[in-house]
């Protein structure tokens, strides 16, 4: 069957002007390449006019029927003359989608098992089968031919594959690209948890539809961003999770992005097919590129059991090995509070003052200024939140607004509108520092570039040097609003390159980064593992903007690429408690937030809540306390994308932060949520060492508990048992409507 489809579907075009390598094979039929389990079958051809066309079966069933490869380049840059400007400019473009034969073919196969400094488990195999096909066509000069290759890595859980541009002379040197259009042809009508495609923020709540009704739902999930570009009716991001009605999960993703815009998918209703959509630059061009350079991976993964999708580690092994060679001396997880959660919700302010309407920077002069009363980033405060974070083991204490400039940070397109490094009068940097440091507890940094790129790239060194001085290991960034220079796109190539100049700057001094609004990651964490968070994705700090089915999606799509600084770990769901001009209310149960700690896997865990909303449920609390950051085994026990998830990891023992220390490592932690839906969910607890007793204490949403925090019965109250249990026992959790339950197994 499948291979008559593919035979019609492929008509191969024999290479007849490219000569072969000494290894090389001429070819004449389609290539087809086996996932090591032989459950998946990658199959490679041209069509008649020599367009690239690769499909992948999943045993019997297609997950990608016969799609295209390839890109458009930008043509020859024409007389700069201001008469023809616009006809003149760039002249045609270079078809680089057809008219390729097929040179050669190489196969290579790995199977090796490596350790990350951090991660959901100690150890990860990658194991593939790979195929290269080299495709080469005549080139603007003659005798001369382009040539690309494209690799395919085929795991038992899906495929990579990337175009390679080897190095080919001034035949094709520098190029830019205009598009590139990578085909992803489904097989259905899915149902899709998606985002919708913009070019600057994934803050958005998941859409869960049929592919087909992408486009009429568009509008119900678009809502407002400091920075967003929506680009397509039908425009989805990545990673983008599918399931087939025949039971397939299906998610499009990528790897390694580096020196590369981010790709976003457009869809294709009459076709059913997503195309690749990159993120332009400033002048509307979607990569810049010189040979011998590579794409990031595409990646397809396919499983008929969800769980499986969250225990890939596809996207990790299709990035290069640490390039941190001392990376496991420094680089830890880290448990941290912060002085942020009452900025968030308006019960104090980042700034300072009210006398400025405008601040220039090393200008100002703040000594003389009033206070307006609301910062909360005085000494005094910090102190206290420094004794509360030592006082119940913590790692680190986030502070915000501790630096000049946060009168008019926002939406004002300031070059020049932090420096990193000047404290307001009201922080004492030293003196908190080494408070800090005295209470076992380090300071994490804040800089918020406020999407001044360059501004941030000038003052980057001194920022990162004012860090090592005082003692601080972490910094947390943040890029608020549109990119400056404008015209740039947080995901476009300059931006990209950006982020990972600033991870690998931080790395010379030894620091660790979590940047908020960032791109969404592609797995660079294994390559630079002091990448240690991200946000890029709704976060706690949305409130109640966090649908119920919020955190039974994001392990499917955000965290595939790299942690997410979710912040979870809120006691008080009515803001009004807080500020009381601030009527949301965030619709889960304490339980649920408990059980963020497993399900949202980071080797960063915030605790976000106020101290004072922490001692009120001190029983509670002891869950966010004992629970470890980093772990050598994970056990995906029950899932379905936007419906719910139950997880257990086993603590990593010896990784370096206060929790993982505390424990042996035969301790376990176990993880539920749910959606908008009430459940009953059982599982049985053999991931246990077999013949060994655990004590079990278990948190889990009161029987009168309600996660919805629109209906007139919400509570978000738990209750706390425990009992003794062993591997060849089941529990029955019941979970409230957005509940959850958090146990943990010692
Ligand atoms: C947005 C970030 O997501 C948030 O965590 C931070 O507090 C603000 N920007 C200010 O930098
Ligand atoms: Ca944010």
């Amino acid at each position: 069957m499948k291979i008559k489809r593919l035979a019609l579907a492929f008509l191969l075009v024999a290479a007849a002007s490219c000569a072969g390598g000494p290894k090389e094979q001429q070819l004449s039929e389609i290539q087809t390449l086996k996932s090591p389990d032989g459950n998946l079958t990658l199959s490679f051809g041209l069509t008649k006019d020599g367009t690239p066309t690769y499909s992948l079966d999943f045993g019997d069933k297609p997950v990608v029927l016969p799609s295209s490869l390839g890109y458009e380049l930008r043509g020859k840059r024409g007389t700069r003359y201001f008469s023809n400007w616009e006809e003149k400019d760039y002249e045609g473009e270079v078809d680089f989608h057809s008219g390729f034969s097929l040179k050669s073919t190489t196969t290579d196969s790995k199977d090796e098992t490596w350790e990350p400094v951090w991660g959901e488990e100690s150890n990860i195999r990658n194991h593939y089968n790979e195929l290269a096909v080299k495709l080469c066509k005549p080139g603007a000069e003659e005798d001369k031919e382009y040539t690309m290759v494209v690799r395919f890595r085929l795991y038992d859980d899906g495929l990579g594959f990337r175009y390679e541009f080897p190095e080919q002379g001034q035949n094709l040197t520098y190029f830019v690209i205009k598009e590139e259009l990578t085909q992803f042809r489904v097989a259905g009508d899915h149902t899709a948890c998606w985002i919708p495609g913009d070019y600057d923020t994934q803050e958005y709540s998941y859409a869960v539809t049929r592919l087909s009704e992408i486009k009429s739902s568009m509008s119900q999930i678009v809502d407002y961003n400091a920075s967003q570009q929506v680009f397509s009716p039908t425009g989805v991001q990545t990673a983008l999770q599918m399931k087939s009605d025949d039971g397939l999960y299906i998610n499009i993703h990528e790897a390694a992005v580096v020196d590369y815009p981010a790709m976003s998918l457009n869809y294709e209703p009459k076709t059913r097919t997503f195309v690749s959509w990159l993120t332009p630059d400033a002048e509307g061009w979607k990569g810049r590129m010189q040979a011998p350079c590579t794409s990031p991976w595409r990646t397809v993964m396919v499983t008929d059991d969800a769980r499986e999708i969250l225990a890939s580690r596809l996207i990790l092994n299709l990035n290069e090995p640490c390039a941190i060679p001392d990376a496991k001396e420094w680089v830890h997880p880290v448990k941290y509070m912060g002085v942020w959660w009452e900025m968030i919700t308006g019960k104090s302010s980042w700034s300072y003052t009210d006398d400025f309407s405008s601040i220039q920077l090393g200008k100002t002069d703040y000594s003389t200024a009033k206070p307006h009363g609301r910062h909360g980033a005085t000494t005094v405060n910090v102190k206290r939140y420094i004794d509360f974070a030592s006082a119940h083991g913590f790692d680190a204490l986030l502070v915000e607004g501790w630096n000049e400039g946060w009168e008019d940070w926002f939406g004002c397109q300031k070059f020049y509108v932090f420096d990193f490094v000047t404290p307001y009068p009201d922080f004492d940097l030293p003196g908190l520092n080494a408070y800090a440091q005295s209470k076992g507890i380090k300071l994490v940094m804040h800089h918020e570039s406020s999407s001044s790129a360059i501004n941030y790239e000038r003052h980057m060194k001194a920022a990162y040097e004012l860090m090592n001085k005082y003692g601080y290991d972490t910094v947390k960034s943040g890029y608020v609003g549109d990119i400056l220079p404008e015209g740039e796109h947080h995901y476009s190539q300059f931006m990209i390159n950006h982020y990972l100049y600033a991870i690998t700057e931080a790395a010379k001094h030894r620091i660790m980064v979590n940047a908020h609004e960032a791109v969404r990651p592609s797995g660079l964490c294994r390559t630079w593992p002091n990448m240690i968070g991200n946000e890029s994705a709704r976060g706690t700090e949305f409130r109640s903007g966090i649908l119920p089915n919020h955190v039974t999606i994001l392990p499917f799509t955000r965290l595939q690429g790299g942690p997410m600084d979710y912040t979870p770990g809120i006691f008080e769901m009515n803001m009004c408690k807080l500020n009381p001009s601030d009527s949301s209310v965030i619709s889960s149960t304490i339980g649920k937030q408990l059980a963020l700690y497993v399900t949202m896997y980071s080797p960063l865990q915030m605790a976000a809540d106020l101290p004072e909303h922490y001692e009120a449920h001190m029983d509670a609390f002891q869950f966010i306390k004992d629970v470890a950051v980093d772990w050598q085994r994970s056990e995906y026990l029950l899932a379905e994308p936007g419906d719910y998830l139950v997880i257990a990891r086993q603590a990593k023992p010896g990784a370096k932060c206060k929790a993982n220390l505390a424990l042996d490592g035969h301790e376990w932690f176990v993880g539920g949520v749910t959606d908008e839906n009430a459940r009953d969910l059982s599982f049985d607890l053999s991931f246990l060492e077999p013949g060994r007793v655990y004590t079990a204490t278990i948190y889990e949403d009161a029987p009168d508990a309600d996660g919805i925090a629109e209906s007139p019965s919400f509570n978000p109250g738990y209750s706390i048992r425990t009992l003794q249990v062993s591997s060849t026992d089941r529990l029955e959790m019941h979970l409230a409507r957005s509940g959850g339950f958090a146990i943990s197994l010692k």
